[in-house]
């Protein structure tokens, strides 16, 4: 990393439609945070930007859904994420919006200039429209039939529930969400960035110039551009957005992912009203994105040609370290189904526990490959690392110095072998930390800080200071002057990772934060006196998290219920005709269950006596699954009676009971709804 450059770093704008949950906090804002708080830790100049995102469709949909309007539903959002935020120790140096002032007026002029420099061509297009409403429809505007699954309820881009890609075009019965009426095509224009123009600078800058980058990065921009670019539409026919500042282009906006990023120039703008260049257009910054893998091209394809587009020394991205995705409980985090551990709950529910979701999504961190969260794993992680290694180490040692020492640092003594090696293992682990740090991998980073962490517990355990205590003060001081050292080192060590409990633990030892003294012998001065011990970590027992776990069972139980009714909505198609004279061969009769019994060693199978009103038999009927014994007795049914006799399981069964199979494959006895005599013919 170059000293002397300062550090721009930007997190993704999170969409103001929904609060975050914990696959952005590991995916985008811890990871950013940790890297900050440590360059300002090295001294290093930095600006953390970051901000809602608060325009697009899906804001303008849940709107109406709320029938509210998008800026209740922006104002809401923004205040509970930058909250939450703030709630974790993730202070930006500013958290601004995009339906800003400041914003409107900079991404507007941003557009107008590219305009004004012909960088846009225009096109003609057909787009859906809706007659009724009298407004184009974005794909999400337009619902209908899934033709891969029959999901009613499909958009025009997606459908939830089989999880295809979709364009409206393949929706059967499409419909649109404003009015509910028939979308019809009609002709719009828009503009577009020529991104294939680009595409040859974009494989030099990249492609060549920076195979450092991670590999899912670098992969998925190779993919794009070997795919070939095509123009990129950067204005919608939409009315929640910046304006398109144009004439003639009335009823249009900028498309968001135009406007969102350029949301990260108007927020240092806001910030730094006259200093802003500075930090986006002097070779001397290094600009750091940090986003989610879905961001990728928006990151490294189109802004970055947005950029070079308007050409006035704009810099580049130096690297943008995108996370994969974290699952929860082994699923994929939904916010539409609900699946998602939310930022602002977790607070609510782990009052003064944020260190310990930083150390777990940390310590879990998506960074090369998908990853999961699960509330077993946090405890275990809580309760078996901060507590019984970090935790316990620091609190022995202040302990003991409390008890033999008037809390006061001991003098060090001669240095033993095992002395000298854990006082060696700390610069080690110091270096390494600094390296995976600046190559961005921050679970390797957190191991070393743990590292430290478990060398000074074990180094405790192993010389006991309680026994030497008893024969060897002399012994004993050193040991805990080095114990000391150790935690003095620890507080700065985990400041990028775990900051509320290093500032506590800076508090207690009266020590400081400067990257530069960690693992420098004496650090804390024998003499300098140290506060009262207090727990750094507390156990957390099994209610709170058998508690989470309840709500997500909660929740997966109404998910499974709501794909079922789905699933159960499901037609299967038509049979082949059939003549008049095949169906009336079928003696098709209302008959009455007289008695009911489970056929032994079957889970499936009743053995049913009924009165047909011609005789009383027996059908051996496979409802068990579905329908009780005391559930069938005095029920009316269907029958089909003059199918020829069957031996089910040693019974001989004389009809079979008409049952309407839903389309999950479960059955429902078909009961007449007025009481008819038994043997009435049906047909
Ligand atoms: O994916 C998202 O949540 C987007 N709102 C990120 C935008 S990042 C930037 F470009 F603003
Ligand atoms: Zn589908």
């Amino acid at each position: 990393m170059d000293d002397k450059k300062r550090t721009l770093v930007t997190c993704a704008l999170p969409y103001a439609n929904g609060p975050v949950h914990i696959g952005h906090l590991a995916g985008v804002y811890v990871p950013a945070d940790i890297y900050v708080r440590y360059l300002r830790m090295r001294g290093r100049e930095v600006l953390y930007v970051c901000g809602s995102d608060e325009h697009g469709v899906p804001i303008t949909i849940k709107a109406r859904q709320q029938g509210c309007s998008p800026q209740d539903i922006v104002d809401r959002y923004h205040n509970i994420i930058k909250e939450s935020f703030a709630g974790l120790g993730i202070n930006f140096d500013i958290y601004g919006r995009t339906t800003s002032k400041v914003h409107e007026k900079n991404a507007s002029g941003f557009f107008r200039k590219l305009y004004d420099d012909g960088k846009f061509i225009t096109r003609e297009s057909e787009q859906y429209y809706d007659p009724e409403a009298k407004a184009f429809l974005a794909d999400r505007y337009i619902v209908g039939t899934c033709p891969r699954c029959g999901n009613e309820g499909a958009y025009g881009d997606q459908c939830e529930k089989c999880g295809s890609t979709l364009s409206p075009e393949e929706l059967i019965n499409p419909r649109s969400k404003l009015s509910g009426a028939t979308p019809v095509k009609k002709k719009t224009t828009h503009w577009y960035l020529p991104l294939q123009d680009y595409e040859q600078w974009l494989r030099e800058w990249i492609l060549e110039g920076h195979k450092e980058w991670r590999t899912n990065v670098y992969g998925q921009v190779k993919s794009w551009l070997d795919g070939g670019l095509q123009p990129r539409a950067v204005t919608r026919d939409l009315d929640w957005g910046v304006p398109v500042p144009v004439e003639g282009a009335e009823g249009k906006v900028l498309y968001v992912w135009f406007d969102a990023p350029i949301g990260y120039i108007s927020n240092t703008q806001e910030l730094l009203p006259d200093d802003w260049e500075k930090w986006w257009k002097s070779p001397d910054t290094r600009l750091i994105h940090f986003i989610g893998k879905d961001n990728i091209v928006f990151h490294c394809i189109v802004f970055p040609a947005m950029l070079k587009a308007y050409g006035d020394g704009y810099i580049l991205p130096e690297n943008v370290p995108a996370n994969e995705f974290l699952n929860l409980e082994g699923d994929k985090i939904s916010t539409s189904r609900g699946w998602a551990v939310w930022a602002h709950e977790y607070l609510r529910d782990f009052p003064g526990k944020q260190d310990v979701l930083r150390y777990v999504l940390t310590a879990n961190a998506p960074q090369t490959a998908d990853n999961d969260f699960s509330w077993k794993d946090f405890q275990a992680r809580n309760n078996n690392e901060l507590v019984a290694v970090f935790g316990n180490f620091v609190n022995r040692a202040l302990v003991l110095t409390h008890k033999y020492f008037g809390g006061k640092v001991p003098a060090c003594g001669p240095l033993q072998d095992v002395d000298k090696e854990l006082l060696s293992e700390v610069p080690a682990l110091k270096a390494s930390m600094e390296k995976n740090i600046e190559e961005f991998k921050f679970r390797e980073a957190l191991r070393d800080a743990m590292g430290i962490a478990r060398a000074g517990n074990k180094y405790i355990s192993d010389t006991e200071p309680w026994k030497t205590a008893k024969t060897d003060m002399e012994r004993t001081a050193t040991i805990l002057n080095i114990c000391l050292q150790v935690c003095a080192d620890l507080a700065i060590a985990f400041e990028p990772f775990t900051p509320f409990a290093a500032a506590r633990l800076r508090g207690m030892l009266g020590s400081s934060l400067d990257w530069e003294i960690l693992g420098r012998p004496q650090i804390l001065p024998a003499g300098h006196t140290i506060g009262a011990a207090e727990l750094l970590f507390e156990k957390i027992d099994d209610a709170p998290i058998d508690a989470q776990i309840t709500r997500l069972q909660a929740i997966k139980a109404e998910i499974e219920a709501k794909a079922k009714a789905e699933e159960a909505k499901h037609i299967v198609p038509q049979k082949e005709e059939c003549s008049f004279e095949d169906f009336e061969k079928m003696d098709i009769r209302t008959a009455t269950v007289l008695e009911a019994e489970r056929v032994p060693k079957t889970d499936k199978l009743l053995k049913l006596t009924i009165d047909t009103g011609l005789d009383r038999r027996v059908i051996v009927s496979g409802i068990a699954e579905y329908y009780k014994p005391e559930d069938m007795v005095g029920r009316q049914i269907c029958i089909l009676a003059n199918l020829k006799p069957r031996v089910i399981k040693g019974i001989e069964s004389h009809g079979m009971i008409l049952m309407a199979k839903q389309g999950d494959g479960s059955l429902r006895i078909v009961t007449p709804q007025e009481k008819v005599n038994n043997g009435s013919q049906i047909g």
